[in-house]
């Protein structure tokens, strides 16, 4: 199976309580060592990758300011740059790939192409891109848009964003660098190509300024969780992050992505699914079913409100917290909310309810028990083609990782259910082996 470790450069990760968790360390996420402890026990423990989800706004929606969101440290509240970490990760690790998320929206593929192209070159081939389409109206309002686009016009321009990223990063060959000191000749311009792409977002003449990079491109990570999201990921991921409750749902998750990855004209096996997971482990279960319950007794539902506004870009404020959740059309993450109604039904959930969901973990699944009963978990997802791995979500930090490291990965190992060392050169190779 596949491991990646889910981060946000900042205060929380699922969970928006991890910043006042007893465990962590308060403002650490400020701090380069911080990072570094994450980064070298993940690769200590062979995860394929971590990864930094991103958004470029502190939330608004909730009440029409940022009173909550910062007020009460929300998912949004801090978020260092990821890609800048990345690159002082890359100096303090030598095996573990390295993903960091941007916006097709907020971005240009030339600068983008240029950002990757560098981590993928000084981490000799570890880089990763996590794409997302940006859905709030924070972020609109901050890059000057009168409002974010439309769910499918964020998508063609993604579309048309990722053809012209690739071509840039194709448009050194790899033989075209020749460094010949005695003749003269850096490269063979011959080798290299201009794109001259002209479309209906960019236009890009190219090349890139940069020789082809150990991996040609980054390892494309999505996590759409719409039709149209699902068919951009089985078109251009290499690897899919989904947030799904329950095996059955894993299920036609994972079915309905590596059928469209056909319809594309790809192998189910190119495109790698790993579901989102947040372990509580103990030495028993009822140590672990204790931490799990010290955990969510912290969370405030009106900071999962303000999250969950931010990502479905509307104001819950207005709504009553003892009612279930309102019938409504979002223009932010469709799937996900189309999740929390079915579960608001299923569970008969208020408001209030999906507010406390919301902030002990998104809709992430939480697992308590020992060791052992979190590897069966595993397994049986993996075996019954719920996932090809996981993303791995932390509630404190930087030692949220360290019991996963120390006791799941071993006994993980012991049954020949992943890695005992990298096998391959590049994030590219550990993902097909
Ligand atoms: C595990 C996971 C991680 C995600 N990380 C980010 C992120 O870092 N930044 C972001 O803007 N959206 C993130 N998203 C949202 C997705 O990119 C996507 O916009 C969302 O699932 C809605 O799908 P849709 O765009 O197809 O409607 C994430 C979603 C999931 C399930």
């Amino acid at each position: 199976m596949h491991l990646a470790a889910f981060l946000i450069a900042g205060n929380a990760s699922h969970s928006q309580v991890l910043w006042r968790h007893p465990e962590s360390n308060p403002g650490g996420f400020l701090k380069l060592d911080y990072y570094a402890h994450i980064a070298q026990t993940l690769e200590r423990g062979k995860f394929d990758l971590l990864f930094f989800a991103d958004r470029l706004a502190v939330s608004t929606r909730f009440g029409g300011d940022h009173r909550y969101g910062v007020g009460y440290g929300d998912q949004d509240a801090t978020r260092l740059d990821p890609l800048p970490v990345l690159g002082a990760l890359a100096a303090m690790t030598s095996k573990i790939g390295l993903g960091a998320t941007r916006s097709t929206t907020y971005s240009q593929p030339f600068s983008l192409a240029r950002e990757f192209a560098t981590l993928d070159h000084l981490s000799s081939g570890r880089a990763a891109w996590n794409v997302v389409t940006s859905v709030n109206q924070g972020e609109a309002d901050n890059f000057g848009l009168r409002e974010t686009l439309g769910h499918d016009a964020r998508y063609d321009r993604a579309d048309e964003f990722l053809d012209v990223v690739h071509q840039l990063w194709g448009s050194w060959a790899p033989d075209a660098l020749l460094l010949e000191a005695s003749s003269g000749r850096y490269a063979n311009a011959d080798r290299v190509t201009a794109i001259s792409h002209r479309g209906r977002y960019f236009n890009v003449r190219g090349p890139l300024n940069i020789p082809a990079t150990p991996q040609v491109g980054p390892v494309i990570i999505q996590a759409g969780s719409s039709h149209r999201g699902q068919d951009f990921a089985a078109r251009w991921a290499e690897v899919v992050f989904g947030i799904q409750p329950d095996l059955a749902r894993m299920q036609r998750f994972y079915n309905d992505l590596k059928g469209r990855a056909v319809k594309f004209g790809r192998k189910p096996g190119d495109i790698k699914v790993l579901t989102a997971l947040m372990p509580f482990i103990g030495r028993t279960r009822a140590e672990a079913e204790e931490k799990q319950a010290r955990h969510n007794a912290l969370v405030d539902p009106i900071v999962g409100l303000s999250t969950l506004s931010s990502h479905m870009n509307v104001d819950f404020s207005g709504y009553a917290l003892d009612a279930p959740i309102a019938d409504l059309e979002v223009a932010g993450m469709q799937g996900l909310f189309s999740l929390i109604r079915e579960l608001s039904a299923e569970r008969q959930l208020t408001l209030a309810d999906v507010g406390r969901l919301y902030a002990s973990g998104v809709l992430v699944p939480q697992v308590a028990g020992t060791a052992a009963d979190i590897a069966d978990w595993m397994g049986h997802i993996v075996s019954k083609q719920g996932a090809d791995g996981f993303v791995i979500t932390p509630v404190h930090l930087p030692s949220g990782f360290d019991d996963f490291v120390e006791q799941v990965v071993p006994e993980l190992q012991r049954r020949g259910q992943f890695r005992l060392d990298y096998r391959g050169d590049t994030l590219r190779s550990y993902l097909q082996d």
